[in-house]
């Protein structure tokens, strides 16, 4: 058995934690042979693959981003490299030409898309959900996520202590495109005192409010936003649009935009910072290397038994497995009766939420 591995997408902490576990067990378990294709759904259009074997994988568990190099704007079938044409048929020779019986596909809903149209023409893949955003439909999570929460939980216990000091009114700016999950968890988990998440938008005359009591009080106040958060009446903060992408739209900025809006109504300094792709480096945390590491494991079992056209998912605290179908080109959100929203309002912490 011959298996191409490939990586798509933005990077992620984990990813190499994914192919060690893919290589590792499609060798020892049924002895096949394992070769990696660089920069995603490129390297089949540029002929850019290398062999992995035991030795290649050496090492990598604790690695950040993908040994394998990555691409969010490589669609084959609408290849930016030929102004947009289908050059999927050129991958699928390649494809054939390597002798490949199959690809793993580690990559986030834009990935199981592409993906899932090469099934129909031959080539049988799995998929494995990779995003620090947790945004992947059916799937309770993806690997990535808990290190960019780790990350983000400790940029607010720092920004806690210099806020505090200085009596200010800080604003931490995360990832996590249209979903809230990453500011929702790191900001519970850094102790914010305000969280604001795309699925609920936010009342600038509550957060303004909130601000000018904790002053009143003498108090800091931190807020944790999310990149696809907005003021209710409000678009979404947009800082640039690919035209050839896969995923057009770059969030970014509402953070600044908050602090525009705020500054006026307090005495207390207003400052935002971006936590941008320090979320998205750096070496995985312990629970996201072992997710990871499960994953790839998964996925080699979906290969040896000739599943195709699945993507591994975590239900709860097994692996299971959805058709492809079920996750191309759809997203997660955190639902408005999610646990831990609940939580916060009951400890007292703002979700911007306009006072009844
Ligand atoms: O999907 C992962 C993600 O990190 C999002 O949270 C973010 O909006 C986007 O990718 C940033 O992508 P890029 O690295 O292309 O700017």
């Amino acid at each position: 058995m011959h298996i191409g591995i490939l990586t798509g997408g933005g990077d992620c902490p984990g990813l190499n934690a994914v192919i060690r576990a893919v290589t590792l067990a499609l060798i020892n378990e049924c002895g096949a042979r394992v070769t990696g294709i660089e920069r995603g759904f490129l390297g089949l259009l540029t002929r850019s693959v290398r062999p992995l074997g035991l030795r290649e994988v050496q090492g990598i568990l604790a690695q950040g981003g993908t040994i394998l190099g990555t691409h969010n704007r490589c669609d084959p079938f609408h290849y930016f490299g030929a102004d947009g044409a289908d050059c999927s048929a050129q991958a699928l020779a390649y494809a054939r030409e390597l002798g490949l019986d199959g690809l793993v596909v580690i990559g986030g809903d834009g990935t199981m898309s592409i993906a899932h149209r090469f099934e129909p023409l031959g080539l049988p893949v799995v998929g494995v959900p990779k995003t620090i955003d947790n945004d992947l439909a059916h799937t309770d999570r993806t690997f990535g996520f808990d290190s960019a929460v780790a990350v983000v939980a400790e940029a607010l216990d720092r920004l806690e202590t210099t806020a505090r000091s200085h009596g200010r009114v800080m604003i931490a700016e995360t990832m996590g495109r249209y979903a809230g999950w990453i500011a929702l968890e790191g900001g519970m988990a850094g102790g914010a005192d305000m969280i604001l998440l795309p699925e609920l938008p936010f009342s600038v005359e509550a957060v303004a409010r909130l601000c000018a009591e904790r002053e009143a009080g003498d108090g800091c106040t931190l807020i944790c936003i999310a990149e696809g958060a907005r003021a209710a009446g409000h678009d979404l903060t947009v800082r640039a649009t690919l035209a050839d992408s896969p995923d057009p739209i770059r969030l970014g900025g509402v953070g600044q935009w908050l602090q525009q809006q705020l500054q006026p109504q307090l005495s207390s300094e207003v400052r935002t910072t971006l936590l941008g792709h320090v979320q998205r480096g750096g070496s995985p945390t312990p629970y996201d290397r072992v997710l990871a590491t499960r994953f790839g494991y998964h996925a080699a079992q979906l290969v040896r038994r000739g599943e195709w056209g699945r993507m591994v998912t975590l239900r709860g605290e097994d692996c299971d497995s959805v058709p492809l179908s079920d996750v191309a080109g759809k997203s997660r959100n955190v639902p408005l009766d999610h646990p831990l929203l609940a939580v916060a309002r009951g400890l007292g912490v703002s979700l911007g939420e306009a006072r009844a």
